[in-house]
């Protein structure tokens, strides 16, 4: 059961600024670095199944695309990863030839992508940027010939103050054809594994709010039919939707296929992009183009 959570918001005890996003009870909130949190991150998130799986979903769904881009476009990719935390994915692409430009607001979180890089033995082509994503542009300068073909944003939005403000970000950075890598967290998925879990009380309480500072369960997650209506809005197409996890975290009982780990990211992987079993995935990946 996931009865905690790691709150995004700062308590301010004095003057209250009206002008920043503030939550029902008017505490302000605040985009989250994971400093604090890099090796609870590494290994919880990462350091067994769960983390293949995602892992899995995400090569799968970006790998494919991204070869076709490059082979259309004859050139290697030019790709930004904001709020990568471990990189993996990044650095992997890294790894296959494409320009990398890698963020994170936490220094300790990038130290820990860097160090995966270094052991890479190939000359990896990696700008690393520690800040938030926000200063990005400044840093940047992005002239129009040095635009993005594909934006990584991954388990991002559920940790910002102001999700729907990175939107106009990804418009400033890609190029006209570019796509969007989005991977959020599935509030529906909070909700099912709650009701799977017998949690009914916690459920009921709509105010409901943990106070486990390493949890890594968000308290402002995203619902799908948001991130949506913003890709909608900013006149993105949906190439592509995947649930990563879709039964895996489910099971209370790790009886027969569930005790081989290989077949479980098989199963994981054909499930992930089937009807209706996608939308209960923990996570969701949206890949979208202009
Ligand atoms: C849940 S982790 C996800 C890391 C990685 N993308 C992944 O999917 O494994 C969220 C990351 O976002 C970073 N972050 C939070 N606010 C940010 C901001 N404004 N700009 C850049 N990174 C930010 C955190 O430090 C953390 O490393």
């Amino acid at each position: 059961m996931q009865t905690n959570s790691e709150s995004t918001k700062e308590h301010v005890n004095q003057s209250v600024d009206l002008t920043q996003p503030s939550d029902a009870s008017g505490d302000i909130r605040a985009d989250r670095s994971f400093d604090a949190i890099t090796d609870h991150f590494e290994k919880k998130v990462y350091g067994g199944l769960k983390g293949d799986i995602r892992l899995a979903v995400l090569r799968r769904d970006i790998f494919e695309y991204s070869a076709q881009m490059s082979e259309s476009l004859g050139r290697p990719l030019r790709i930004l990863d904001v709020g990568a935390g471990l990189a993996q994915i990044a650095i992997e692409l890294a790894a296959q030839g494409h320009k990398l430009v890698i963020n994170d607001i936490s220094a300790n979180m990038l130290e820990k992508a860097k160090a995966s890089a270094a052991q890479i033995d190939e000359d990896l082509n990696i700008t690393w940027y520690v800040c938030p994503y926000q200063e990005l542009p400044e840093k940047l300068g992005t002239e129009n010939s040095e635009k993005f073909d594909l934006i990584m944003c991954h388990a991002l939005l559920e940790w910002l103050a102001e999700p729907a403000a990175v939107m106009d970000f990804f418009d400033q950075q890609l190029t006209d054809k570019g796509a969007l890598s989005l991977c959020f967290y599935n509030p529906a998925s909070f909700d099912y594994r709650n009701l799977i879990m017998g949690n009914f009380n916690l459920l009921d309480n709509t105010e409901y709010k943990a106070d486990n500072k390493k949890s890594l369960t968000p308290n402002h997650p995203v619902a799908k039919e948001e991130v949506e209506s913003w890709l909608t809005a900013h006149h993105y197409q949906i190439i592509r939707t995947s649930g990563l996890r879709v039964f895996h975290d489910y099971a209370p009982l790790k009886r027969g296929g569930h005790n081989d780990p290989d077949a479980v990211i098989r199963m994981e992987l054909r499930y992930s992009q089937l009807e209706p079993y996608k939308w209960l995935g923990r996570y969701l990946h949206i890949l979208a183009t202009r």
